[in-house]
């Protein structure tokens, strides 16, 4: 699996164990929902674990379970020999729990859901205080953890040398995608992929919105048939990425813009029909009208997406 792991240089290292069989200890600052998981499933797998939380209490279920609790984030780190895990609510939490903590010679593996802007701020403070940083971006819920048939995935950025030497553990809790060293693009890709699915969930509630007072219609049936639409829909992102990437916007287009713009009106009048309020569907059907008056209807959705950047 890590194909470094026997040749990698490793400064922070300071357990080179005899026992090669023996599994890299992880620390972990933050038991929320995720955390808890996270600490689980590297318990499960073998690894030792050493664990901090604000709230102390909340370690409770991972000690039982072997990890080690301190008492302070510095003790935590202090003790650390392989990746120091933080798993928080948000990166100012981050701030104040690393607040004078020696990093010096630590990897820290940040799971914490912020910004690209942030992520890459992460990684100069960590840099400045002597630590090799990873951050990632969570592609799971805690259900998911420690479980690989369920697809949860993290994004990873940064340090690759660093990723490469702990990847075996990394993999313990969730599939690792490695994203690049800019420490900005796991953030990115994070929240790149939830922004689409809110967006889908938008689609969904609108939907459901519009069947809601048909009481002879079946509901889960239903949900089958948008499930599946939409799964069949999303190879979309492909055709768009094709025409961005060829700056030709008519590419392979087989529903223009015109003809969609013109659908559009037929999804607002149906939702006043069924007495929807088409507030989530309308800001996305002024951008693609706005590309249509300025031309465009031949294209497909390509155009839309410089239309919505300010710069
Ligand atoms: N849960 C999910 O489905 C999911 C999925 C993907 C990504 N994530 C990301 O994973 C991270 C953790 O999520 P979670 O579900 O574990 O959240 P959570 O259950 O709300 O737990 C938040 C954790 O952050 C700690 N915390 C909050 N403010 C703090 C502060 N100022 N100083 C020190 N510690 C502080 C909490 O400590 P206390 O216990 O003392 O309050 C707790 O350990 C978040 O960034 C979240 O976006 C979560």
């Amino acid at each position: 699996m890590n194909a470094n792991s026997t040749d990698s240089t490793d400064s922070t290292s300071d357990t080179s164990t005899t026992d090669s069989s023996a599994k890299t200890p992880v620390t972990l600052l933050g038991l929320g929902d995720m955390g808890i998981a996270l600490g689980r499933a590297w318990l499960a797998a073998g690894h030792p674990l050493t664990v901090w939380n604000r709230t102390p209490e909340k370690a409770g279920p991972l000690t039982a379970e072997g990890a080690r609790a301190v008492a302070t984030p510095a003790e935590a780190v202090a003790a650390a020999s392989g990746p120091v895990v933080l798993c928080l609510l948000d990166d100012a939490s981050v701030s104040e729990t690393l607040e004078g903590v020696d990093l010096r010679g630590k990897d820290v593996v940040n799971l914490t859901t912020n910004t690209p802007a942030e992520g890459r701020r992460r990684a100069a403070w960590a840099s400045e205080r002597g630590a090799r940083f990873l951050d990632g971006g969570i592609m799971a819920v805690p259900p998911m953890i420690g479980i690989p048939e369920t697809g949860g995935y993290v994004f990873y950025s940064g340090d690759r040398a660093l990723l490469e030497q702990h990847r075996e553990t990394l993999e313990v809790p969730a599939g690792v995608t490695f994203v690049g060293e800019d420490a900005g693009h796991a953030a990115l890709h994070d929240i790149a992929l939830l922004s689409a699915m809110t967006g889908m969930f938008a689609g969904i509630t609108h939907a459901f919105a519009l069947v809601e007072p048909e009481k002879d219609l079946d509901r889960a049936r239903f949900a089958g048939l948008l499930a599946e639409w939409l799964g069949i829909m999303s190879g979309s992102a492909q055709d768009l990425a094709a025409q961005l990437e060829s700056g030709d916007y008519e590419e392979g287009v087989v529903s223009n813009l015109a003809m969609m713009a013109t659908a559009n009106e037929t999804f607002v009048a149906t939702a006043r029909e069924q007495s929807v309020d088409p507030r989530l569907l309308v800001p996305f059907i002024d951008v693609m009208r706005q590309r249509v008056d300025q031309g465009y209807g031949d294209e497909g959705l390509a155009g839309t997406v410089g239309l919505i950047r300010s710069e």
